[in-house]
């Protein structure tokens, strides 16, 4: 894929008399993993969701792989839409399907009924997230935490998707499941080439899996018309910026250990070898 695969221009949300966000823009290239951070309630989800269309924004532009959403017409736009996965905060997993029929859902939706093949895409969709075949008959309920994001990753993963988005995909996680989940993050880019947006508070994902990270401010805290998005750049410029609100989220500890992890050639090799 070439070119932006995402791209917001000039979106405004506005819920009631709430507006959180306004005027943002933000373009995401083929192939990059892109961090949105900034503290809670800021936007970061619904940004996110008026990036996959699940939210209309109040006015504003969306395009997919270089198209303007609104020009595509029902069919393109649902054929666009399969494009992009999505691992929403707690898996969304439906609690009254079996492993294997959540993996299987969004095959099914899309009129797929070739059993064999659903059946051989969702064993090696679940051995893809470290997941064994022994699993496919429980229920969500009968697994761990961590099970559930990757099976949802699993689910995500069968529909070959270009863009995944992440939202928490790590919250709630002990630090050992947390950082399954970075490494699975960073081998579906890696092998597939999948674009990755990630909505994260957790700062070691960043450093582990992002190559450019944007923070997004508080409508609420800023002067009308000021720039939202106060960030916008790489691990290391992260670490270097010099804006207060950006350190005062980021804190000190980020510095010290983004000078070891952003350099790309000492990061690949250790993520590569997980
Ligand atoms: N559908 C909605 N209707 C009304 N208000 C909404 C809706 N979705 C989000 N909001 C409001 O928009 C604001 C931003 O929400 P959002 O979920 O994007 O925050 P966030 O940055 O993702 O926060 P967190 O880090 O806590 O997940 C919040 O005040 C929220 O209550
Ligand atoms: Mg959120």
């Amino acid at each position: 894929m070439d070119g932006p695969a995402i791209e917001i221009a000039h979106v405004r949300c506005v819920f009631g008399s709430q507006t959180v966000l306004s005027n943002v823009s933000l373009r995401i290239s083929a192939g990059e993993t892109v961090a949105i951070v900034g503290e809670s309630g800021c936007g970061k989800s619904v940004t996110m969701k008026v990036m996959m269309q699940l939210l209309q924004p109040t006015s504003g532009r969306l395009k997919w792989f270089g198209k303007d959403v609104e020009t595509l017409s029902a069919v393109e736009r649902q054929q666009q839409r399969l494009r992009l996965g999505y691992l929403f905060q707690g898996a969304a997993l439906f609690d009254s399907l079996t492993i294997y029929e959540n993996v299987a859902f969004g095959m099914r939706q899309t009129g797929l009924q070739d059993e064999q093949q659903i059946r051989s895409t969702v064993l090696e969709r679940l051995e893809e997230v470290g997941l064994s075949p022994d699993i496919v008959g429980k229920r969500p309920s009968e697994i761990s935490g961590g099970m559930q994001k990757r099976v949802g990753l699993a689910r995500a993963l069968a529909l070959s998707p270009d863009v995944m988005f992440y939202d928490e995909p790590t919250t709630g996680l002990d630090p050992v499941n947390s950082r399954r989940i970075d490494d699975l993050i960073d081998s579906v880019r890696q092998t597939r080439g999948v674009t990755g947006i990630i909505v994260t508070h957790d700062l070691r994902t960043v450093q582990r899996v992002a190559d450019r990270v944007v923070m997004l401010y508080p409508r609420s805290k800023l002067q009308n018309d000021v720039e939202q998005i106060i960030f916008d750049g790489s691990l290391t410029e992260l670490a270097n910026s010099s804006d207060e609100r950006v350190h005062e989220y980021i804190g000190d500890e980020f510095t010290t250990n983004t000078a070891r992890e952003s350099d790309m050639e000492c990061r690949l090799p250790i993520l590569k070898s997980a």
